[in-house]
């Protein structure tokens, strides 16, 4: 097994994807000039609840949020918590600034969620080792040709550094409606019991969405327009 070096994020590059998609609408634009600076995770240094959100509170990781529908959406079903998302794709971070600016200034934006726009892995290494209550890896890219299955952020690498953030008890959220992914994920984590027990009642939990764990753009797209299953699996960090 790969073995997770603490803050040498250079052997866990992960960052293979597009960065940039269509021009960003003018509206978008003045989100990533104006809300991002505000709620943007510090570029260097450690990265705590407390230098984030001013106090103590759990902190919740999530990589690669996509358009930050789940992100959003769990920060504000739990407000007395940190909410933390990684996403390099400029687009995706521009859509999940709109749904944390409370549409545009419709409502009050939420407080308690820190962005950035770049690689999870990097901002992940700078989180003290055993201090995450919950991360979330949701739909991540599949890279389904087998030569590029390192590529996936599903390997012993990074699955070494989420078992090293995360606190005892704390939770580890995977989903995924590819079944090529699914295969190695859950062929990874059989690599991984002694740190991560799989939480499952009984033989078809992971067919059904869990409570409180919000739909994405992605999932609901693969669901909706793909006919795919989803499968969605939880992890307890021993
Ligand atoms: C298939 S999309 C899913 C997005 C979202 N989780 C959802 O379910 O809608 C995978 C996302 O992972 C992002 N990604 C790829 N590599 C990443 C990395 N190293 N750090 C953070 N995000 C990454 C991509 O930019 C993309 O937005």
């Amino acid at each position: 097994m790969t073995a997770y070096k603490s803050g040498d994020p250079t052997t866990l590059n992960r960052l293979y994807g597009r960065a940039k998609g269509k021009p960003l609408r003018a509206g978008q634009q003045a989100l990533v000039d104006n809300l991002l600076p505000q709620i943007a995770v510090p570029a260097e240094g450690p990265v705590t609840a407390e230098r984030l959100f001013g106090e103590d509170c759990p902190l919740h990781f999530e990589i690669g949020f996509g358009g930050g529908e789940h992100l959003a959406n769990r920060a504000d079903m739990l407000p007395g918590h940190g909410f933390i998302g990684a996403e390099p794709f400029l687009n995706g971070v521009a859509q999940a600034l709109l749904h944390v600016s409370g549409d545009n200034g419709a409502h009050p934006p939420i407080p308690n969620v820190r962005i950035h726009h770049g690689d999870a892995l990097e901002v992940l290494s700078r989180i003290p080792d055993g201090t995450l209550s919950f991360l979330y890896l949701l739909h991540p890219d599949p890279w389904p040709k087998a030569r590029h299955a390192k590529r996936r952020m599903m390997n012993d690498g990074p699955v070494d550094m989420f078992a090293a953030k995360l606190k005892p008890g704390g939770e580890f959220r995977f989903g995924t409606d590819h079944a090529v992914y699914l295969r190695h994920a859950l062929m990874v984590m059989q690599r991984h019991t002694d740190q991560f027990e799989w939480l499952c009642d009984k033989p078809g939990d992971f067919q059904s969405r869990p409570g409180g764990w919000p739909e994405t753009r992605y999932e609901a797209k693969a669901r909706n327009v793909y006919g795919h299953e989803v499968w969605y699996f939880r992890y307890r960090r021993k």
